[in-house]
């Protein structure tokens, strides 16, 4: 080949590459069975009772019942933090017990007593943990917080839990991360909490 014809080649190849048909038949980058279930993805009626009030909603059933709180319900006092499993800042409670609103599919949360932190006060009457936590100045930025204060909630209702040593409640909060490091008033908070 000569170097007229290589050149004259390359630019026709060029200017072929340009044209907007060819563009357009480039492959996108979504795989099929992706695809697929997306667009067949069913949205189901699902009944949450939260704070003590139902709430009907229609959703798709991978939706994580963080979402369903603060994207469907504005109920953005449960955070999101790492959406995996692994800081504790969308700790809420179902039927008593401590559980990661990232991590609990919202139709799985049917049928059960769903309380996150905007329904932990009585009222105007703080509960004795959100209390403590404010005499305590147990937090800096307070992203963590409603995430922290819920999982020690719990605990005062976990008799095993109820009187635990400092090490046994840094134990027991171990997954509930702050970064501003405020654990030492958390834990003051806690055990002021739990002498209530
Ligand atoms: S957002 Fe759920 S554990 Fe971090
Ligand atoms: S107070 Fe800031 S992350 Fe805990």
């Amino acid at each position: 080949m000569s170097r007229r014809t290589f050149v004259t080649a390359t630019l026709a190849a060029a200017a072929l590459l340009a044209l907007p048909s060819v563009v357009a038949a480039a492959p996108e980058a979504v795989p099929a069975s992706l695809a697929t279930a997306n667009d067949t993805a069913a949205m189901l009626p699902i009944e949450l009772n939260i704070n003590g009030h139902r709430h009907h909603l229609q959703l798709d059933p991978r939706t994580a019942l963080l979402d369903a709180l603060r994207e469907n319900l504005h109920l953005t006092g449960t955070k999101k933090g790492c959406d995996h499993g692994q800081c504790g800042a969308c700790t809420v409670h179902l039927d008593g017990q401590s559980a990661l609103a990232c991590l609990t599919l919202a139709v799985m949360a049917q049928g059960k007593a769903i309380t996150t932190i905007e329904g932990l006060a009585k009222g105007d009457v703080l509960h004795p943990m959100q209390a403590a936590f404010i005499k305590h100045d147990a937090f800096q930025c307070g992203y963590c917080t409603p995430g922290q204060i819920m999982a020690a909630a719990a605990l005062l209702q976990d008799k095993h839990a109820r009187h635990g040593s400092a090490v046994e409640i840094r134990e027991a909060m171990s997954g509930n991360l702050c970064r501003c490091a405020a654990y030492p008033n958390i834990i003051a908070a806690i055990q002021e909490a739990q002498r209530a």
